[in-house]
């Protein structure tokens, strides 16, 4: 089984993509790492727990990492995924506890002690833990097979301004460590990915609502997003950044649109802070530095959801 690791903010759509993952027989996730984002760290904590205890497969630990972004003030995603993060259900771990010691720390140490390429990583939220990795110790960095990030707007629109995503934009400065740090395999996937005929729609909701326990929670825990997006979209549908990501980076059939560019992320004080500006028509003639993902093959994407979230069969 390939080795992972993942690093989130344990919000609603974060949950859904890590039952994907614990569901997942080719890949063994060695550990979360968790950071402030959608919710704060100690909820995140709280949410990846409860998450892993829903899911019923395996424990990884879970540990705590940053509190606070690099430099920027924390705003918090409540209002897309509840006060919790979570729907607002009142969830909470009823076994499972937070491993002792420092996720950051605890990620060096597993690519330190793992063969170069072995570990690949899946971030989920801001990228202030991979950042603060990045400095502490660039070589065990080095090591990651393939480091998938959900973040950036991809080739479209931004979530939290006109051009922005919210997990560049949240902690643009460590977005901007992780990306200049010349990863071989690094891909963004944008939030472009979830949208259009990526999004779970009436009908998709309902079957995976109806399918059990697990594909229960995936669903009822994102209540807070599902009600503001009736009246965005009129009906019930779930636009689903993270299990994009995670579909992208576990089961690569999904992906319909990824190249590689040379990107850059904007940190200066103005209307375009936190944004990734993707060079797709090669203006700068610098050669490309990441791979961004901005559209997923839907049928093949909500084959592979259903399946690890016990809805449907695998192929
Ligand atoms: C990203 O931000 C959070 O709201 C989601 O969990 C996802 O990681 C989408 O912009
Ligand atoms: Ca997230």
């Amino acid at each position: 089984r390939r080795k992972l690791i993942i690093d989130t903010d344990c919000g609603s759509d974060d949950a859904m993509a890590i039952a994907m993952a614990l569901n997942d027989p080719r890949y063994e996730i060695l550990m979360f790492s968790t950071v402030s984002g959608n919710v704060h760290v100690d909820q995140a904590i709280t949410n990846t727990l409860t998450t892993i205890e829903h899911a019923g497969t395996y424990e990884p630990p879970v540990y705590v990492g940053c509190e606070s972004m690099l430099l920027r003030p924390l705003v918090y995603a409540h209002e897309t995924h509840g006060d919790d993060g979570m729907g607002d259900l009142g969830l909470r771990p009823s076994r499972l506890r937070p491993a002792p010691g420092n996720g950051v720390l605890r990620m060096l140490e597993e690519l330190r002690s793992h063969e170069p390429g072995e570990i690949d990583v899946v971030a989920l939220g801001p990228l202030t833990n991979l950042a603060v990795a990045i400095r502490l110790d660039p070589q065990a960095m080095a090591r990651i097979g393939r480091l998938t990030v959900m973040g950036s707007a991809g080739l479209g629109r931004g979530n939290v301004t006109p051009v922005a995503e919210f997990n560049v934009w949240q902690d643009a400065e460590a977005a901007r460590i992780v990306l200049e740090f010349g990863f071989e395999h690094l891909t963004f996937v944008g939030w472009d990915a979830c949208l259009g005929e990526s999004m779970l729609d009436p009908d998709d909701i309902r079957r995976l609502r109806e399918s059990g326990p697990l594909g229960r929670f995936a669903i009822d825990c994102n209540r807070v997003l599902m009600a503001m997006n009736v009246e965005r979209f009129g009906d019930e549908y779930l636009d689903m950044a993270d299990p994009a990501a995670m579909a992208a980076a576990l089961h690569p059939e999904c992906i319909a649109e990824c190249d590689r560019y040379h990107c850059q992320i904007d940190v200066s004080d103005g209307p375009s802070y936190g944004s990734m500006l993707v060079d797709v028509n090669r203006f700068d003639g610098q050669p490309a530095n990441a791979a961004v993902c901005s559209r997923l093959h839907a049928d093949r994407y909500k084959r592979y959801l259903f399946a690890t979230l016990g809805a449907g069969e695998w192929r």
